[in-house]
C-alpha cells in the first residue's frame, strides 16, 4: 500500500517536529528537507529521527535539482555522513531512508547506510520524459536490488503524465518513486498506487512556514481526508472532473465525502489536462470508471462516446461519462438538474404560461432551453454573439436577441423568470452581471446558474429590487445526484442531503 510522506521544510528541527507532531495522524512518514534548514541547525539532524517514532528520510537536495542546498558537493556528503554517524543498533532511531541522487557514488555512504538499515532511495531530476526511456530508467538506476528508484519527470504535457503512468505500470514488482511534477499530474500524488509509486509526498499548507517545494504536491490533510489515500488500491474505482471548473473543489468534495460516509471504495479526482485525445487514452489505462465533464469539453467529448442519452442528442452537451464494456456512455445530468432545481424554486411542476429570459447560448443554455421547452415555457433568448442565440432559439421556436438595448427591451415581455447562464463573472474585473441596463421591477423569479459566491452582482441587484433569487447551488446539488446514479447504478443516498446543506453553508 502507498504511503503517505509529509514534506519537513521548516527552517529548524524545533519546528518541523511541531508539524510532524500537528498532523502525524495524516502521515505515515516524513521527509526531513535538510536543505532547508539554517546551516547551523543542519549539524544537529543526527538526532532527528528517534524524537519523530515515524520513519524519516534524510534528503539534502541540491539547488540544481529543485532544493535549497548550495554550499557544494563536499559539505552534502559530509553531512550525509553526519546524519547516518552513530547508528544505533535499534533502526527505529536511525533515519529510515537515504536520498541519494543517480549520479552522486559516494560508496562509503551507502555502506555505511546500508549497515545500520537504512535503505537508500535512488533519485533523478527533471527527467524529461520525451527524451528519455523511463521505463529502462526505472529498471537501470539502481545500484542494488534493494535500493528504490525515484524519479521526478517535469510534466508539461498530458502526454508526459501517460508516458510515466505506462513506465510505472511496467514494472509492477520493483520498489518505486515516481512524482509527475506540476498541475498537470497532481492525480498522480492520489493515485499513487494505480502509477505503481510507493510513495506520495505531501506537504502541511496551513502552515505559514512551508515553502510549497514541488509543483502540484497536495496538502497532506486533504490527501489522507478529503481522497482517503490510505484507502485507495489497485481495485479503487476511479472517478474525476475534467476541464476548467472553477468550482471544481465543490464536486471534489461532494463525491469523495458520499464515498468516504457510504463507504463505497471508489475517488473522485481532479484531471486537469492539454489534451482530451491524449487524456481519453490516459483515462483507458487508469480504468477511469466515470468522469464529470465541464467548459470546455463538454461538447469536445461527444465525438469519444459510444452511446449517449437523448438528452445528449438533444442539447449536443456532455457533462457525464460512465464506462461501459462497449465503451463512453455519455448524459447529460445539468438539463434535469436545472429543471428540477426551478420548478422547486418556484413551488411549480411545469412552466405553462410563464414567459422566460435566458441569458447566454453555451452549453449550459441549450441545457436550460430544452428543459424549459419540455416544461411548455416561452422563452427570449439574449446573447452576446447574437447569431448563437439565434440557433439555439430557432430550434424551439423561442425568440432571440443580443446583450444590447434592443435585446434588454424585449427581456419587459420575458420576465415572469429571469435565468443567467453566462459564466460573466468568473474571470479577473468582469463584474458579472451581462444585463446590468436591464431594471428589475421585483416581481421577476431571478436564478444565476453560478455559486462560486452566494450572489453574483447580477442576483444582488435582482435581490436588492424585491426579486426572488437563487444561485445555482441547488442545481449544482441535483446534477450532482444524477451523476452519483449514473456512476454508482444506486440512487443518492437522500439522507446525505441535510450533511451536504450543512457543509455549504
Ligand atoms: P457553458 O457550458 O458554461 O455554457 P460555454 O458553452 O463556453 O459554457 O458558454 C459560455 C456562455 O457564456 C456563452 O453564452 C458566452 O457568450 P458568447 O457566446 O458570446 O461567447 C457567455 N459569456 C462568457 N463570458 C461572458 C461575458 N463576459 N459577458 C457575456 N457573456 C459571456
Amino acid at each position: 500500500m502507498a504511503k503517505i510522506c509529509l514534506c519537513l521544510t521548516a527552517k529548524t528541527l524545533e519546528r518541523n517536529l511541531e508539524i510532524l507532531n500537528k498532523y502525524r495522524k495524516y502521515a505515515d512518514m516524513a521527509e526531513l528537507r535538510v536543505d532547508c534548514l539554517e546551516p547551523n541547525e543542519r549539524f544537529l539532524i543526527r538526532r532527528f529521527p528517534e524524537q519523530t517514532d515515524m520513519p524519516v528520510i534524510l534528503t539534502i537536495r541540491r539547488d540544481v535539482d529543485g532544493g535549497f542546498f548550495n554550499s557544494g558537493e563536499g559539505s552534502r556528503i559530509n553531512l550525509m555522513a553526519q546524519g547516518l554517524a552513530y547508528a544505533d543498533t535499534d533502526r527505529r532511531r536511525n533515519f529510515a531512508y537515504l536520498d541519494i541522487e543517480e549520479d552522486l557514488n559516494v560508496p562509503s555512504l551507502e555502506e555505511a547506510a546500508r549497515a545500520f538499515g537504512t535503505r537508500i532511495i535512488r533519485s533523478s531530476h527533471n527527467v524529461k520524459s520525451s527524451c528519455v526511456d523511463l521505463l529502462g530508467k526505472i529498471r537501470s538506476m539502481r545500484h542494488s536490488e534493494d535500493e528504490i528508484v525515484k524519479l521526478v519527470v517535469p510534466v508539461n504535457t498530458t502526454r508526459d503524465v501517460l508516458d510515466l503512468l505506462r513506465a510505472g505500470k511496467e514494472c509492477p514488482g520493483q520498489e518505486k518513486i515516481l512524482i509527475a511534477l506540476g498541475h498537470l499530474g497532481v492525480y498522480s500524488r492520489i493515485l499513487a498506487e494505480q502509477f505503481g509509486s510507493f510513495i506520495s509526498y505531501a506537504s502541511a499548507f496551513s502552515e505559514p512556514d512551508t515553502p510549497v517545494i514541488a509543483q502540484g504536491q497536495l496538502d497532506i490533510k486533504e490527501l489522507a481526508k478529503l481522497y482517503r489515500f490510505r484507502s485507495i488500491t489497485t481495485n479503487t474505482k476511479v472517478y474525476g472532473i475534467t476541464g476548467f471548473p472553477p468550482n471544481a473543489a465543490r464536486n471534489l468534495h461532494f463525491f469523495n465525502m458520499i464515498f468516504g460516509l457510504e463507504d463505497i471504495d471508489s475517488v473522485y479526482v481532479p484531471f486537469p489536462m492539454d489534451s482530451l485525445d491524449t487524456f481519453m487514452e490516459l483515462a483507458q489505462e487508469l480504468s477511469v470508471k466515470g468522469l464529470s465533464v465541464t467548459v470546455p469539453y463538454k461538447e469536445a467529448i461527444i465525438p469519444f462516446l459510444e452511446g449517449q442519452s437523448p438528452d445528449v442528442q438533444n442539447i449536443k452537451a456532455c457533462n457525464t461519462l460512465c464506462h461501459s464494456p462497449h465503451g463512453w456512455m455519455g448524459a447529460n445530468t445539468e438539463a434535469r438538474g436545472f429543471s428540477d432545481s426551478l420548478l422547486a424554486f418556484l413551488g411549480k411542476s411545469n412552466l405553462k404560461r410563464m414567459r422566460v429570459t435566458v441569458i447566454g447560448a453555451g452549453g449550459a443554455a441549450r441545457a436550460v432551453a430544452s428543459e424549459l421547452y419540455r416544461l411548455g415555457a416561452k422563452a427570449l433568448i439574449l446573447n452576446r454573439t447574437v447569431h448563437k442565440a439565434r440557433n439555439l432559439a430557432s430550434s424551439y421556436k423561442f425568440t432571440w436577441g443580443g446583450l444590447d438595448n434592443r435585446g434588454i427591451d424585449m427581456m419587459d415581455k420575458y420576465s415572469d423568470i429571469i435565468i443567467q447562464t453566462t459564466s460573466a463573472g468568473m474571470e479577473g474585473n468582469d463584474p458579472g452581471d451581462p444585463v446590468a441596463m436591464y431594471s428589475f421591477c421585483g416581481q421577476e423569479s431571478v436564478m444565476d446558474l453560478l455559486y462560486r459566491s452566494e450572489k453574483t452582482d447580477f442576483l444582488k441587484r435582482a435581490a436588492d429590487a424585491g426579486c426572488r433569487v437563487q444561485n445555482g447551488y441547488d442545481m449544482f446539488i441535483r446534477q450532482a445526484q444524477f451523476q452519483y446514479a449514473l456512476f454508482t447504478g444506486k440512487e443518492f443516498p437522500e439522507y446525505l442531503m441535510a450533511r451536504l446543506q450543512m457543509d455549504s453553508e
